[in-house]
């Protein structure tokens, strides 16, 4: 595991850099969490992969690019992956606009100074996965933002990979919570409910951020503007796309949007502001009713060992003062 240096007041801390690949839809919330993210020097981002779930693969495709391109940290290579659900039909998501960057993400086409790569993202997962279960690398802690699509046809293709995973830590699932996409289900899961399954059922250790953690993470407008205030054009750009998520109004109940995504680096970043709960969860994939469903058997009743950490507490005013001064740092010369 790569080292870096971090300075304290005291003097120069070296930390170990936690190896992630980023799986994701951008997405309103998935392009605050890839800022957070690569502005992180814990994190040792190894790639973003993008897959259909909040608009189309052309698009999320499109959006990791831009989003890279503002961050500046374009030495991360973005891969194309999967443009449909395993089974189902794609149901796109509203709430983050045409463009799926609430209007910021422009035609798509502006220049960039580096494209996509050529591998599909699932033979690149497969190709780093196997590497890393043959201790030529790190294991990887995958974080995936978006339906598990991707994810879950390279588990198919190689179980095997399983063991150059470290964890999986993603944002999905709605416990004690309603859905945000269906009254039973949220919107990962409900894109693609059988990846969904596949993946929690492969074995790797998993952190879940369900919605009864991500509504406890609002961007409230003084929390807005903490960010905006942050003085750069990156902490800017954060603001404007979580002020264009509020303003086309993707929340039941309003007092923000929820930081859905940004959670996962969050709980990485920051385990001790987290609170959860181990648990054995299964999707639920035969009901259309239900399709989609998080089930947690937190009592054991199922007879099945825990696969899940189930996060569903945060001190959401130290992980906001955390990402605002994360942001911050995109001002700096060093960052
Ligand atoms: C999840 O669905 C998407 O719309 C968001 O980007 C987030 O990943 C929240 O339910
Ligand atoms: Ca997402």
């Amino acid at each position: 595991m790569r080292t870096v240096r971090l300075h304290a007041g005291k003097g120069d801390i070296f930390v170990k850099r936690i190896p992630v690949i980023i799986d994701t839809d951008p997405g309103i919330d998935d392009a605050v969490a890839l800022l957070l993210a690569l502005a992180s020097p814990e994190l040792d981002v190894l790639a973003i992969t993008a897959v259909s779930g909040n608009v189309p693969l052309e698009r999320t495709l499109a959006n990791a690019l831009i989003v890279r391109e503002r961050s500046g940290f374009t030495g991360v290579p973005v891969y194309a992956g999967c443009s449909r659900p395993l089974l189902r039909a794609p149901e796109y998501a509203a709430c983050h606009g045409a463009d799926g960057l609430g209007g910021m993400g422009g035609d798509g086409a502006a220049p960039l100074s580096r494209g996509a790569e050529e591998e599909h993202a699932v033979r690149f997962l497969i190709r780093v996965l196997h590497e890393a279960a043959r201790g030529e690398r790190p294991r990887v802690t995958l974080c995936p933002l978006a339906p598990l699509t991707n994810i879950a046809l390279a588990l198919i293709q190689a179980p095997d990979i399983v063991n150059g995973i470290e964890r999986i830590v993603l944002m999905g699932g709605a416990f004690a919570e309603q859905g945000n996409a269906s009254p039973c289900a949220e919107f990962n899961i409900l894109s693609d409910p059988h990846a969904a399954q596949v993946v929690f059922s492969c074995g790797a250790p998993l952190v879940i951020a369900p919605l009864d953690l991500t509504r406890k993470a609002l961007a409230t407008s003084e929390r807005l503007a903490g960010i905006r205030a942050a003085g750069n054009p990156v902490a800017e750009f954060a603001a404007d796309l979580l002020t264009a998520g509020r303003d086309i109004g993707s929340l039941p109940g309003g007092g923000g949007v929820p930081l859905h995504d940004p959670a996962v680096f969050g709980w990485l970043l920051h385990p001790e502001y987290f609170s959860g709960r181990e648990g054995y969860v299964a999707v639920e994939c035969a009901s259309e009713r239900c399709m989609g469903y998080t089930m947690v058997d937190w009592f054991g009743q199922t007879g099945q060992p825990s696969n899940a950490l189930v996060l569903t507490d945060l001190d959401a005013d130290a992980f906001f003062a955390d990402l605002t001064e994360r942001l911050r740092a995109y001002g700096r010369n060093d960052a």
